[in-house]
């Protein structure tokens, strides 16, 4: 852990006590509040003391003030994270009192996902053409696996040219100049999540033959214009050769 944050836990967990209390909706015991993607998390802050309820509160999320309405913010300030997107994950909410920023309270939130994965898609390509195939693999906590397999077996990555690339968000199934034989079926991809089970998303995917393709147009106009260049060459210079002649 970066020794900052480590500090910064500390400091917090030892000054939480006095100053102002996070509550949180659903309820947390530790300083993390666990939430699905798309639900949401309410926090109310408020002063430790009563006496200290006539002062301001100050949110930030992430270190950047949150605006609050006027009415929100003595005696009990709540803010709503709703729905919870992926970029809340990790994000920390802090609470103080605007008349004393060394008494803060925090939570961090945890949002967990699992790939969106479900239902199949039809792909159809032309021979020699390239496949791409893409399936969604974010996933809080991370995924344990993601397999790709071709009519029920797992891709043979050698035998077809496929490779399989992830940035963490994505995983990409990918294989240069398809051959009817070898690319065409039914391919899957399933993602194991260590508590959100098994997700998965089917490709049919359908390799038709090579038909000729529209660079053929614009190659008969340039054949034309050659052609008709080289007919006026001629002919001028033909008037040219006929007119020297007499
Ligand atoms: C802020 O709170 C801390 C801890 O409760 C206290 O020691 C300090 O005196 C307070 N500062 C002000 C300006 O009230
Ligand atoms: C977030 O929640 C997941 C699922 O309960 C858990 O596995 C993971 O360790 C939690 N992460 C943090 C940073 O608390
Ligand atoms: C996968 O199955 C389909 C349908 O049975 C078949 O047409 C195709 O050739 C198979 N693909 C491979 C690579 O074996």
């Amino acid at each position: 852990m970066n020794p900052a944050i480590l500090f910064l836990l500390l400091f917090c967990h030892t000054t939480q006590t006095t100053g102002v209390i996070i509550e949180s909706q659903p309820s947390s015991s530790v300083d993390v509040v666990q939430v699905g993607l798309r639900q949401s998390v309410s926090l109310a802050c408020r002063p430790d003391d009563v006496a200290q309820n006539e002062e301001e509160l100050v949110w930030l999320r992430n270190g950047e003030k949150i605006k609050l309405m006027e009415e929100n913010k003595k005696g009990e300030s709540k803010v709503c994270i709703s729905p919870a997107i992926y970029d809340d994950n990790g994000a920390t909410f802090t609470c103080y009192l605007q008349s004393n920023s060394s008494d803060v309270a925090f939570v961090t939130l945890n949002v967990t996902y699992h790939p969106e994965l479900n239902g199949s898609e039809e792909v159809t390509i032309e021979e020699e053409e390239s496949l791409v195939l893409q399936c969604d693999m974010r996933a809080n906590p991370l995924l344990s696996s993601m397999l790709w397999t071709l009519n029920g077996s797992m891709v043979d990555l050698l035998a077809g040219g496929f490779t399989v690339t992830s940035d963490g968000f994505t995983s990409v199934l990918q294989a240069r100049r398809v051959e009817k034989s070898v690319h065409g079926g039914t391919y899957k991809c399933t993602a194991t999540s260590p508590s959100a089970g098994v997700h998965s998303k089917l490709f049919h995917v359908i390799v038709t033959e090579k038909t000729i393709k529209f660079p053929l147009m614009p190659t008969i106009a340039g054949l034309v214009v050659v052609f008709l260049t080289a007919l006026l060459a001629v002919v001028s210079r033909w008037k040219k050769i006929t007119k020297c002649c007499k």
